[in-house]
């Protein structure tokens, strides 16, 4: 089975995560893209929509979504979204697709993350895919060195503004043995915005896509 079918079927198993009423969070990328194709039919049951990116906002309002606010609507009562790579213990990289910020708040504000991948983001140890980072323009060099520091080596994303106007750096080589002290230790890096390591609020449902069918860690 091809990693886009892989994606679809993620994304389909998702819909089940979705209760009459639920205020619903909507993450960004390509296995978001195929969950967003697929809203329109359980419209019904979603009272409000808040999006992670202006891409994913486009696709949304594309389908006669109108999105709203996470200042309007409070909590979430459930966030759906992609990763690059992820744990059984449910620790993930994002950022690939340079939105790691607001999903970052969006999953922190809800009472439920269901993380959608295909079995090539599975892992046993975080840190092959490398580590978005956004920072803002002006710590850029600052905030490199420090990483360098820390034994990672940051590239630079070329010709890359996140939609908070920040850029991002991919850092590569970096051993994630402990994804929730690490992800605390780079937060304390001035000019930081955010990092793509979600440990400290993890997912709480895997739902893996693999030839067989999907897999579900948590609940
Ligand atoms: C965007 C993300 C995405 O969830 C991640 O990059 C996975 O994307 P895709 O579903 O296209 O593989 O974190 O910032």
């Amino acid at each position: 089975m091809d990693q886009a079918q892989k994606k679809r079927n993620a994304a389909k198993a998702s819909l089940e995560y979705i209760q009459d009423g639920y205020i619903l969070g909507i993450g960004t990328g390509s296995t978001v893209n195929a969950l967003i194709e697929l809203l329109p039919s359980v419209r019904n049951k979603i009272d409000a929509v808040v999006s992670s990116s202006v891409a994913t906002t486009e696709k949304l309002e594309q389908l006669g979504f109108e999105v709203a606010t996470l200042n309007a609507v409070g909590d979430l009562d459930l966030y759906i979204d992609g990763a690059d790579e992820a744990t059984k213990h449910m620790h993930l990289i994002k950022g690939g697709g340079g939105a790691l910020t607001r999903e970052k708040v969006l999953a922190g504000a809800a009472r439920k993350f269901v993380c959608i991948i295909d079995d090539s983001k599975l892992v046993g140890m975080l840190g092959r895919f490398p580590l978005p980072i956004e920072v803002i323009p002006m710590a850029q060099s600052f905030v490199s060195r420090r990483l360098v520091r820390m034994r990672g080596q940051p590239i630079w994303r070329e010709n890359f503004v996140t939609d908070n106007g920040n850029h991002i750096l991919d850092v590569h080589n970096l051993q994630i043995t402990n994804p929730l002290e690490l992800e605390s230790r780079i937060n304390q890096i001035p000019g930081i915005v955010c990092v793509g390591i979600f440990a400290n609020r993890p997912a709480d449902v895997l739902l893996i896509a693999e030839d067989s069918g999907v897999r579900t860690i948590g609940a």
